[in-house]
């Protein structure tokens, strides 16, 4: 059970599987092939530096995508945990390995660990512009600010450092209850989380259609749909008393 009484610090981390109910493909249930080329072919540096047209072409047909999507009942859900416990004074941090926008769409504050597909970087100046007016641009975008490179899209590539670490892990540090939802545990560091706020003294559970890579048989899981499960699952951490 959860730790009732104490102050909670609700941490969750979300994967593909919450976007999978709004229509956005998941990386390891659809095969993870895209014009038979497999993401990690596509989603590299060496990819970028060997084939910028290829790679560009994927994303901006990604980034496409995003604008035909709607959050589902999961994210919105995870907006209402966030702000009843703050509105008790209780703690809550949402961290996703999702590049699509749609926690941030659905009001959330969240961490992307992985980067923006809504963002282009300049890997020269370092510029990270917002960018929706180049989402049909199917030639390279030189980098507005100094030219000098063509604007990549502002996703973590297998290889790279993923964003905002030390403050997801100083969060999962002072978690009471962490909760992984829609991720298959594959990818690290964030398939650590897990094991890090259970070592750290937290309730910890998994939501998904299947026991992720990653699940102990000291964490819960709850199976099923996220859109389905994920609104069961915060009435339950907010019931009076907690139900989780
Ligand atoms: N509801 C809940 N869970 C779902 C649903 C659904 N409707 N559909 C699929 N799932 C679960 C699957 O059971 C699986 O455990 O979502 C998970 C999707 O796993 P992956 O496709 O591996 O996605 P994810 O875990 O987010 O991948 C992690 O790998 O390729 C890299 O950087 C990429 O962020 C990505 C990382």
């Amino acid at each position: 059970m959860g730790s009732e009484g104490a102050q909670r610090h609700v941490v969750v981390l979300t994967g593909a599987g919450i976007s999978a109910d709004s229509g956005v493909d998941t990386y390891r249930d659809a095969g993870g092939l895209w014009e038979g080329h497999r993401f990690e072919e596509v989603a590299t540096p060496e990819a970028w530096a060997a084939n910028r047209e290829l790679v560009w072409r994927f994303y901006q047909l990604r980034r496409q995508k995003l604008a035909a999507v709607e959050p589902n009942a999961a994210h919105l859900a995870l907006v209402r945990l966030e702000r009843e416990l703050a509105a008790r004074g209780e703690g809550f941090t949402l961290v996703t390995q999702n590049v699509d926008d749609l926690h941030q769409r659905a009001g959330s504050t969240v961490l992307p660990m992985h980067g923006e597909l809504s963002r282009l970087r300049c890997e020269a100046c370092g510029s990270r512009p917002a960018d929706r007016e180049h989402l049909d641009e199917e030639d390279l975008v030189p980098c507005p600010d100094c030219g000098a490179v063509p604007l990549r899209p502002d996703v973590v590539w297998f290889g790279e450092m993923p964003y905002h670490l030390p403050e997801i892990e100083a969060a999962v540090a002072r978690a009471t209850h962490f909760i992984a939802i829609g991720t298959s545990g594959a990818v690290y560091p964030a398939a650590g989380y897990l094991s890090y706020a259970r070592a750290s003294g937290a309730w910890t559970a998994c939501q998904g259609l299947a026991e992720p890579d990653n699940l102990d048989p000291r964490d819960a899981f709850f199976g099923g749909r996220a859109s389905e499960a994920v609104p069961e699952l915060v009435d339950a951490l907010l019931a009076d008393p907690p139900r989780v």
